[in-house]
């Protein structure tokens, strides 16, 4: 039982299709060039238009196939979406000139599919120049507003929907009960799409694809590999072998964590690389932050390779690879924009002769989802609430060159970032918090001696996708306990910095 959110720009598309599926329905994105007959193929059980930045009048303006109309599905537009359907069905669109945006009082009339139990008078969010003047034939109009006469039109019969408001945005009074009355009620869909009906879904996906097979995966100490595994594991078990490359750049105590949860709890083969010596020399003297990301992809890539290679050139050679892609890559790999500001790494740069197929249990999946099917699988909390960490980890992180020494104080710092960040009860609310060692000296004065150390600098940021971000305004006395024991505890340091930088025009890591 699938939802088609079609995709209008902006957005819009992405919260719609969570909404979705908080209310317990599989959804998926689509963009609006999609045509009846594919619609058709994909035997969708209902379909929400989404809103959009543009205006209808606009040209070019995305428009939908309006034969997606007679496929007899029940659909729900919103906004954009509700205009379109509006303009597309023989209703008229006006400029009402202003507009309205934010909160806006909303008046009821007659019975209604969408609101069922809502009271004569409702506040609905807004957001809109264009309005709807007239519905087309065969739609009631169930409710207005002050500038928008058509704010709710319903046909009952086609089971055709249109709504100017907004019901996906978190401040939206009752609009995830809109929704809800759409999908259960009007399109009948049961809400059955739960943790465990993807867990079991993907695990017989899994076990069909792999047979007897044999699997390799690389862990990385964040939560997507770390679920992604998991998954595996319940599927095909003693048929996985996972392969975790210390780099010397992790986060405290996350190689044992990783060893502990796979090896001891899930009774995972785990092949732990021991690399720090080799990404230490590899670093030695370089202090370009695109050549160290360079330099700690491709190493990585190497360690990665070597061990897939004796393992390929074994008894039991592995055929395919767990990657934790999530749903947001797939869809922006798709619309194929974000300039390079960085280059990321993963393991897509294998070399072509050690080509595996691609298992990723994740794809359809967004984040929270992703961390609550690490839950339901018995992975420990720590790894699946664990903040975003870039891929070349405290590399990154140490501006300058990267030592041993400096990767020991940043490490410690990091984890006393961290550790007060818990303890205030911030960890789940910030995006990411942690620890930046610019490899400068400054003097201090420590009992009756002089100093001369390393600063920290705390970086903790707020953001949805990592796209925007700002600083977070952490009270006095959080930050207070983080440099009085970051000076305390931490042999290196000597000051205490804050970094109070958005994105734009800031990256959140600092190179
Ligand atoms: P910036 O610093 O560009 O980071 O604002 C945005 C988000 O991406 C993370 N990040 C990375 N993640 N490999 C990754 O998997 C990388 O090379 C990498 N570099 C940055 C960063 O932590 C933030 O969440």
């Amino acid at each position: 039982m699938t939802v088609l959110v079609v995709d209008f720009g902006a957005q819009y598309a992405q919260l719609i299709a969570r909404r979705v599926r908080e209310a317990r329905v599989y959804s998926e994105i689509v963009q609006s060039t999609i045509s009846a007959d594919e619609v058709r193929a994909k035997k969708p059980s209902a379909i929400i238009l989404s809103g959009g930045p543009k205006s209808v009048y606009e040209d070019p303006a995305p428009s939908l196939d309006p034969a997606i109309y007679e496929l007899g599905v029940p659909i729900l537009g919103i906004c954009y979406g509700a205009q379109l359907m509006a303009l597309q069905l023989g209703g008229d669109v006006a400029h009402t000139g202003g507009g309205e945006y934010g909160r806006t009082e909303l008046t009821r009339q007659g019975p209604s599919a969408l609101m069922r139990e809502w009271p004569d008078t409702q506040s609905c969010w807004m957001s809109h120049g264009d309005a709807i003047a007239t519905a087309p034939v065969g739609f009631v109009v169930t409710a207005s507003t002050p500038l928008a006469p058509v704010a709710v039109m319903e046909d009952d019969e086609r089971r055709l929907y249109a709504v100017q408001f907004h019901p996906e945005v978190a401040h939206a009074e009752r609009g995830q009960e809109l929704l809800e009355n759409f999908l259960h009620h009007v399109g009948e869909i049961p809400p059955t799409w739960t943790n465990t009906s993807i867990i079991d879904e993907q695990v017989a996906i899994i076990r069909e694809r792999v047979g007897s097979e044999r699997v390799l995966c690389a862990l990385s100490g964040g939560v997507d590999s770390a679920v992604a595994a998991a998954l595996v594991t319940k599927a095909i078990g003693s048929q996985l072998t996972c392969v975790f490359v210390d780099t010397g750049l992790m986060r405290k105590d996350e190689g044992e964590q990783i060893e502990a949860t796979f090896t001891r709890q899930f009774g995972v083969r785990l092949i732990h690389v021991k690399a720090q010596d080799r990404f230490f020399e590899a670093l030695a003297g370089v202090t370009d932050p695109e050549r160290k990301r360079k330099i700690i992809g491709e190493l990585f890539i190497r360690e990665f390779e070597e061990v897939a290679r004796e393992l390929t050139e074994g008894a039991e050679s592995p055929r395919f690879l767990v990657q934790g892609t999530l749903y947001p890559d797939v869809i922006e790999s798709g619309s194929g924009h974000a300039a390079n500001i960085k280059s990321h790494h993963n393991v897509g740069g294998l070399p072509e002769d050690l080509s595996f197929e691609l298992i990723e249990p994740l794809r359809s999946l967004f984040k929270d989802e992703v961390r609550h099917v690490g839950e339901e699988l018995g992975l420990p909390a720590d790894i699946v609430w664990r903040q975003p960490f870039p891929g070349p980890g405290l590399g990154v992180r140490i501006i300058g060159e990267v030592t041993r020494e400096r990767a020991e104080i940043l490490r410690n710092a990091d984890h006393v970032v961290v550790d007060e960040i818990k303890k205030a009860g911030l960890y789940r609310e910030l995006w990411q918090s942690f620890a930046v060692l610019p490899a400068v000296r400054t003097v201090g004065v420590m009992g009756d001696g002089r100093t001369y150390a390393y600063p920290i600098v705390i970086r903790a940021v707020t953001s949805d996708d990592a796209m925007t971000a700002d600083w977070a305004r952490l009270p006095y006395e959080v930050i207070e306990s983080i440099a009085n024991r970051l000076i305390r505890e931490v042999p290196g340091v000597n000051r205490v910095a804050l970094d109070v930088t958005s994105k734009p025009p800031g990256t959140i890591e600092w190179e």
